[in-house]
């Protein structure tokens, strides 16, 4: 191909692609005009680019350079083009948005009452030197029962009220491999104190399960906090104050709380405690002084250490703030009823 016709083939070129990219106006016209001009395959620029190989040899790095400069036009009209239409956000705007029209309420997703609460829960607790730590929702026998003082013919251990797991690679059907859903988080306790000497001060929030029939203050699965502090010298009166600060800030103003004697296998003394909410004594928990036998479980020294534990139902804490009458509205995940929060 003479020099003549190879440079006016880019010429031309050029000048159908500038045109093109200056009328441009939306999204399509760009991408059209973009794979017309410079698409790699059978772009204008890439079927004139083919017929360099015939121009003469003397010819060549005439026609090359030119061929680079109308390039660059072409490719600085399409930056120009796009620039102009995103107005320089990498966003093309609907010609034919107007933005003097009033707006409309767009509702995006929200987190889930459950999760707010557990958020809030974690900044309370930690303003008042807790960390958050964690455990495996499917344990074992160990750390669900025994290391907390539970033994083999413990009424807690009953199939009846927990969902035991046979897992695949257990080849024996013997009941000490069976697995289970956590029907409590004092496993975590025990996990945290396995791996950490004394201090310790976490909290962990997460998943509970146990077979009740779902009803409007029961369901198969809830979530729970779990306290544990233990140090050299902490008292049932250090339990009672943490509660105390923790009710005030999550409930706001003076919150009376109150603990009563219980039973737990894993605390001794061990206490109910309630707190008195809209008229009435609401109980929140259970909690009480590590037993020593849980304390030499997993390797401490009773004699050296002791400390407290609680475990809070989190349903019941978000239940209450926000006067929601029955527990399964929370996991029917209805929009507009997690739409209030
Ligand atoms: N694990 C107990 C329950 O689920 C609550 C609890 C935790 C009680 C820690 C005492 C100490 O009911």
């Amino acid at each position: 191909m003479p020099l003549a016709e190879f440079l006016e083939a880019l010429e031309s070129t050029a000048t159908d692609a500038v045109q093109a990219f200056n009328d441009a106006n939306s999204n399509e016209t760009l991408e059209t005009a973009r794979v017309e001009f410079l698409g790699a395959k059978n772009g204008r620029l890439k079927t004139v680019q083919k017929q360099m190989g015939t121009v003469e040899n003397d010819n060549k790095k005439t026609a090359g350079q030119k061929l680079n400069e109308t390039k660059q036009q072409i490719q600085s009209a399409f930056e120009d083009a796009k620039n102009r239409l995103t107005g320089g956000t990498g966003v093309i705007r609907d010609p034919n948005f107007d933005a003097t029209l009033p707006g409309r309420l767009f509702r995006v997703g929200r987190l889930h009452p459950i999760t707010q609460t557990i958020e809030e829960l974690k900044d309370i607790m930690g303003r008042l030197g807790f960390t958050t730590a964690g455990g495996p929702e499917i344990e074992d026998q160990f750390h669900n029962f025994n290391a907390l003082n539970i033994p083999e013919s413990h009424p807690a251990r009953d199939p009846l009220d927990n969902f035991y797991i046979r897992v695949a690679e257990q080849t024996t059907d013997s009941d000490d491999n069976l697995m289970l859903l956590r029907s409590q988080t004092s496993t975590v306790q025990i996990r945290v104190m396995e791996n950490t000497p004394p201090p310790v001060r976490i909290i962990s929030l997460g998943r509970v399960y146990r077979p009740d029939t779902a009803d409007a203050t029961h369901y198969p699965m809830f979530h729970q906090m779990e306290g544990l502090w233990v140090d050299t010298n902490v008292t049932l009166a250090d339990l009672k104050t943490v509660l105390q600060l923790f009710a005030t800030n999550y409930l706001g103003g003076s919150v009376p709380v109150r603990i009563r004697p219980s039973f737990f296998p894993f605390t001794e003394p061990s206490v109910e405690a309630d707190y008195f909410w809209d008229g009435r004594w609401v109980e929140f928990g259970g909690a009480g002084v590590v037993d020593p036998n849980v304390l030499k479980a997993v390797g401490y020294d009773p004699e050296k250490v002791s400390g407290f534990a609680f475990g809070l139902g989190v349903e019941r804490l978000c239940m209450i703030r926000h006067q929601i009458k029955d527990i399964r509205d929370l996991f029917t995940n209805e929009v507009r009823f997690l739409h209030q929060f």
